[in-house]
């Protein structure tokens, strides 16, 4: 939690008595106070965790049942007086996952693999040796988790947004291939993950089913097990065929478990079932081996999957691999090659993206790519379109892989109409008509409208609502558009302001009340984002969730960022030009390029957006609205690093320089890239040059390896 209270804002008048107050300002008070309220009740009642204290909410609802009764006539449409209670719980409630439950990177063909391997010796500073694997089939379902205590089932929720799932408990005790008491010795508490799955053959017979009582179809058997998992009436869910593969722990309170092959057979021996095909593999070229047998395998499985997994066997490994952004390091999904179709393409439209980026995207007549329609493609940019020479009414051959955007793969000239012309590229906007330039040596044309470009303005409102960013649901691009449009989200802040057109909202079309309500509870859910998702929300140019992260870490608090990063950009700006040397700069600036993994090109376009007026607007009427938490430093922070600037140096024996930077920022510790005034400890190894020098130069304690170890609690 913030420690600072928000500055008082314009229109504050939370300390006038009720009956000074004139009417516009009573309506600014009564639109706080039922803000306030909702956001109270949200807390209370969907989560079960009340900001404050009940005497403190009752204050705030005697306030605005005063003012409504001084001022009739301004009482709201949202007037939280004709609530009772608080809305209820949009479907599911929610669960939080004491281990987050995580994604996959993805590796798309051998060399991806190689490089994984060579990744993990390399971290582990194990170059030499050969590391063991378990490899599985990655089944094509959705994730859940399950929490035993003294081995009965006792909740089960679905990954959600990898911090917080769904609550589908009951939901999940009607299906046959989940254990609801353990077999054999169980452990006192433990959480099993795994894939929920349907069928190739239950998919079809269900679809079948369906159809002929003429209830929802289903496009694919990954989409059915999802659709019949998350029904409010569990008695819904008994009936659809779903399975169960297990294949990971969250929560252990047990007798240690050494590797990944040794938890599957623990799992199978406490009643679950287990892939049977999964392989303990004792180096790369096994894992390449299995792959190539996966593959040959897969039309003869009975269910769909997409690829295989591969992750590091040693639980002990996996540990001092742990994890970058939302992924961990020890493991890769090796994706099984794109599947290919041919159809005809039928215009080349431009889309306007985020940054302005113009992107060629071909209309293609719609077509079964491996099982998913396909109607969309990536051109990805002009040079491309001219070096596959595309035009409209080509027939072309379409190929997507997993969850990436289709692509064309190629154009058959021999049966390409008479009259196709070549694609000539615009030179303008198509949706706000501002010139479109193409840097220098870049491949990307872009607008130059900015924000006046409602593409761009739609496309930043979407990147702030998704998934890796503020994460609220219900707002597809149908929906920003619409909202834009109607003039009643125009930047992030608007957003939060959006309960005010609750009853024109639910009037529209496509609407409707519930709908309404459960988007203006996910978005009241998020009135306290934490720190990295907004920063990542604001859609910098290269700055993605990984950035963003490092941003939060270093800084900690929305204020301390923001201030940070002004100062930063007027160093910078003072220095441009022809001659700019962006390390001469200033403090501010120096200290952002010192974060670990963030360079000057980045650097340039953090500051880039805070030179831009309307962004620093944007940015002040979100604050307004919202309360953004401070970085969340990690639990298991240790006292003697944590908020220290640590710089490596040198070689290391134990363990390899990421492998102890990453270390050094799980326990909440800075690490920067060069030595600087502000760094408080270097750790140099043999070898170490330069930046031995300037912390002696600088007086900053230096320790070794040996000394680091101790003082991470490494050797304790
Ligand atoms: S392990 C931190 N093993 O793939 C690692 N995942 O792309 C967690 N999946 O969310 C996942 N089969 O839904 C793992 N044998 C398997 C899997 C598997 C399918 C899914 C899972 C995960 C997604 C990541």
């Amino acid at each position: 939690m913030s420690a600072k209270k928000k500055p008082a804002r314009k229109s504050d008048y939370s300390a006038i008595p009720v009956d000074a107050l004139s009417a516009a300002q009573a309506a600014s008070e009564l639109e706080r106070l039922s803000r306030e309220i909702t956001k109270h009740d949200l807390a209370y009642h969907a989560k079960d965790a009340p900001l404050v204290p009940d005497a403190e909410y009752d204050a705030l609802k005697r306030r605005n049942e005063a003012l409504e009764r001084l001022f009739p006539l301004l009482r709201r449409a949202d007037s939280p007086s004709a609530k009772v209670g608080a809305p209820a719980a949009a479907g599911f409630g929610k669960i939080r996952h004491e281990v987050p439950m995580l994604s996959l990177d993805n590796a798309f063909g051998e060399a991806d693999v190689r490089e994984f391997g060579q990744r993990i010796r390399r971290f582990l500073d194990m170059e030499g040796g050969e590391i063991a694997f378990s490899a599985e089939p990655k089944i094509d379902g959705l994730s859940i988790s399950l929490a035993y205590e003294k081995g009965v089932f006792v909740r089960g929720a679905t990954r959600g947004d990898g911090e917080e799932g769904e609550d589908v408990t009951a939901n999940l005790k009607t299906i046959g291939e989940i254990p609801k008491k353990l077999a054999g010795t169980p452990p006192a508490r433990i959480e099993v993950r795994g894939e929920i799955y349907m069928t190739r053959a239950d998919f079809l017979a269900m679809n079948k089913a369906q159809e002929k009582d003429g209830e929802k179809v289903f496009a694919n058997p990954r989409n059915a097990a999802a659709g019949s998992l998350r029904q409010l009436d569990w008695t819904i869910t008994a009936k659809r065929p779903l399975r169960f593969f297990a294949y990971a722990l969250g929560v252990y309170e047990g007798p240690a478990i050494e590797t990944q092959s040794d938890l599957l057979k623990r799992l199978k021996g406490w009643g679950f079932v287990v892939n049977p095909r999964a392989k303990r593999c004792k180096d790369v070229d096994a894992l390449v081996a299995y792959y190539a047998e996966i593959g040959r395998e897969r039309p003869e499985l009975p269910y769909d999957i997409d690829g295989v997994v591969y992750k590091v066997d040693r639980f002990d490994l996996q540990k001092r691999l742990g994890f970058v952004a939302r992924s961990p390091r020890w493991a890769i999904a090796h994706k099984f090659p794109a599947e290919q179709a041919q159809t005809r393409l039928n215009a080349i439209v431009i889309q306007v993206g985020r940054t302005g980026a113009l992107t060629p995207v071909a209309e293609l007549e719609p077509v079964n790519v491996g099982g998913v329609m396909v109607s969309r493609a990536t051109l990805h940019n002009e040079d491309e379109i001219q070096r596959k020479d595309v035009r409209a009414g080509d027939t072309v051959i379409v190929q997507r892989a997993g969850d990436v955007i289709p692509q064309i793969v190629a154009s058959l000239p021999d049966r390409r109409p008479a009259n196709a012309k070549p694609f000539r590229f615009p030179t303008h906007c198509p949706e706000c008509g501002s010139i479109a330039v193409r840097p220098e040596g870049e491949a990307i044309r872009r607008c130059t409208g900015g924000l006046t470009c409602p593409a761009q303005a739609v496309e930043r409102l979407r990147h702030f609502v998704s998934r890796g960013a503020l994460d609220i649901e219900g707002l597809g691009e149908k929906n920003i558009e619409e909202l834009f449009t109607l003039g009643w989200v125009k930047k992030p802040g608007d957003l939060f302001r959006l309960a005010r057109h609750r009853a024109e909202l639910e009037k529209r079309e496509g609407w409707g009340e519930k709908s309404v309500e459960r988007l203006l509870a996910a978005i009241e859910a998020r009135r306290k984002p934490a720190l990295d998702r907004l920063i990542f929300g604001l859609g910098i140019r290269q700055v993605g969730e990984a950035t963003a992260r490092l941003l939060a870490v270093h800084y900690g608090s929305f204020a301390g960022w923001r201030a940070a990063m002004e100062k930063a950009q007027a160093e910078l700006a003072a220095f441009d030009g022809e001659k700019r040397k962006p390390e001469l700069v200033g403090d501010a600036w120096k200290e952002l390029v010192a974060i670990d993994q963030i360079g000057d090109s980045m650097a340039v376009d953090i500051a880039g957006f805070f030179a831009e007026k309307h962004n620093r607007e944007a940015l002040d009427d979100l604050a307004s609205e919202v309360d953004v938490a401070d970085f969340e430093k990690p639990k298991n922070v240790n006292a003697a690093v944590a908020g220290k600037t640590i710089v490596f140096t040198g070689s290391l024996e134990t363990m390899s320089r990421d492998e102890a930077k990453a270390g050094a920022l799980a326990l909440g510790a800075k690490v920067a890239g060069s030595v600087s005034k502000k760094t408080d400890l270097v750790v140099a190894g043999p070898g170490a040059g330069s930046k031995l020098a300037d912390a002696q130069k600088l007086g900053i304690d230096v320790i070794d390896e040996a000394a680091w170890r101790k003082l991470a609690g490494l050797d304790s």
